[in-house]
């Protein structure tokens, strides 16, 4: 017999919130996958409810992942402000046509990704955490944008795009993206606890010839900053892998549902376990494949996702379904 669960949040007709139902043996975790945008959705989110988010956003870039984008949004920007290298507020950035991880410049980007968490901040419990895997890249002047595929790299039809050099941005500079973005949290008051290196060992090869391969992405860990005292949060030793380092080795799996870029079980079990109790709730806000929800379901935890593509929320949830009667 099966159950239908309750929602955490509200459905409406623009934000089409399906409950996964799962075999009903009394403790039965909550599943909620949410088509939106995570900015404005993040907002809906009661208070001190959320005991982890784990997340991997749109990486600077790299992909369209679906919807239009405005290509001119920088030279539109500029016409509205002093600095046009000053981020505009994601509000802004959106209703020009902006789509998250295709800003013209990084330190954009950054703003964005810092923005959202600072949203997140109170909905995260004071014993909670962050979990954010975010991967590096090159600059170039100009730079390819794959639709739904890697940089340079594979079949799919592109956007070709000039981004303006000066400052860091130069040609064949490694960017450092994931070390501004965990800097610039820091200084939004987020304690940084670990930042654990994703070790890929079968990436594919590449053309340079100047140049190692990179092999590894950052999963950062934080955690609240208290207003005195040292940070206190839940965290389970005992479900982290063995030898308890911040260095782990997983294979990149071929994406599913036309998604390329897939959490492995192996590399998110171990977060989702240490960092929310049993029974505890998981928020991943750009949710994708919605594998994180799976994982966390099939833990006992309680999970909710966010995701702007119809497309992939939907196929989540059928996902997230299957994987869950599969038990
Ligand atoms: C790197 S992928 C996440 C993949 C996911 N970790 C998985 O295991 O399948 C980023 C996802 O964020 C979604 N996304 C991009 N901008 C978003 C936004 N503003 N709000 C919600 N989702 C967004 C994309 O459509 C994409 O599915």
């Amino acid at each position: 017999m099966r159950a239908q669960l309750p929602l955490l949040l509200n459905a409406t007709d623009d934000h089409v919130a399906t409950a996964v139902s799962l075999r009903e043996n009394g403790s039965a975790p909550r599943v909620e996958m949410r088509t939106g945008d995570a900015f404005d959705l993040i907002k809906a989110v009661p208070a001190s409810s959320i005991d982890l988010i784990i997340t991997s956003p749109p990486y600077w870039g790299l992909r369209t992942y679906s919807g239009d984008h405005n290509w001119q949004i920088l030279r539109d920007w500029a016409a509205e402000s002093d600095d046009r290298e000053a981020a505009p507020p994601y509000s802004w950035y959106k209703a020009h046509g902006g789509q998250l991880g295709l800003e013209p410049l990084p330190d954009w980007f950054v703003a964005h990704l810092v923005e959202f968490f600072m949203l997140a901040r109170t909905v995260v419990k004071p014993q909670g955490s962050i979990w954010v895997n975010i991967g590096d890249t090159y600059f170039a002047r100009w730079s390819s944008i794959r639709d739904r595929g890697r940089q340079g790299l594979g079949g799919n039809p592109r956007e070709r795009r000039r981004v303006p050099m000066g400052g860091y941005r130069q040609e064949k500079q490694l960017l450092m993206i994931p070390a501004r973005f965990a800097i610039a949290m820091q200084e939004q008051r987020w304690i940084l606890r670990n930042d654990l290196i994703w070790h890929k060992p079968n990436v594919p090869p590449r053309p340079e010839k100047d140049r190692l391969r990179l092999a590894h992405e950052h999963f950062f860990h934080f955690v609240h900053r208290p207003k005195q005292g040292r940070a206190k949060y839940y965290y389970d030793l005992t479900q982290v892998e063995t030898g308890a380092k911040d260095v782990a080795t997983c294979y990149v799996r071929a994406g599913q549902d036309n998604h390329s870029a897939t959490f492995p079980e192996q590399l998110i079990r171990p977060r989702i376990l240490s960092s929310c109790p049993s029974g505890g709730t998981v928020l991943d806000p750009f949710a994708g494949t919605g594998r994180a929800l799976a994982v966390a379901a099939r833990n006992r935890r309680n999970a909710v996702g966010f995701e702007i593509s119809k497309d992939f929320a939907s196929n989540a949830r059928k996902q997230v379904a299957r994987e869950l009667d599969d038990l």
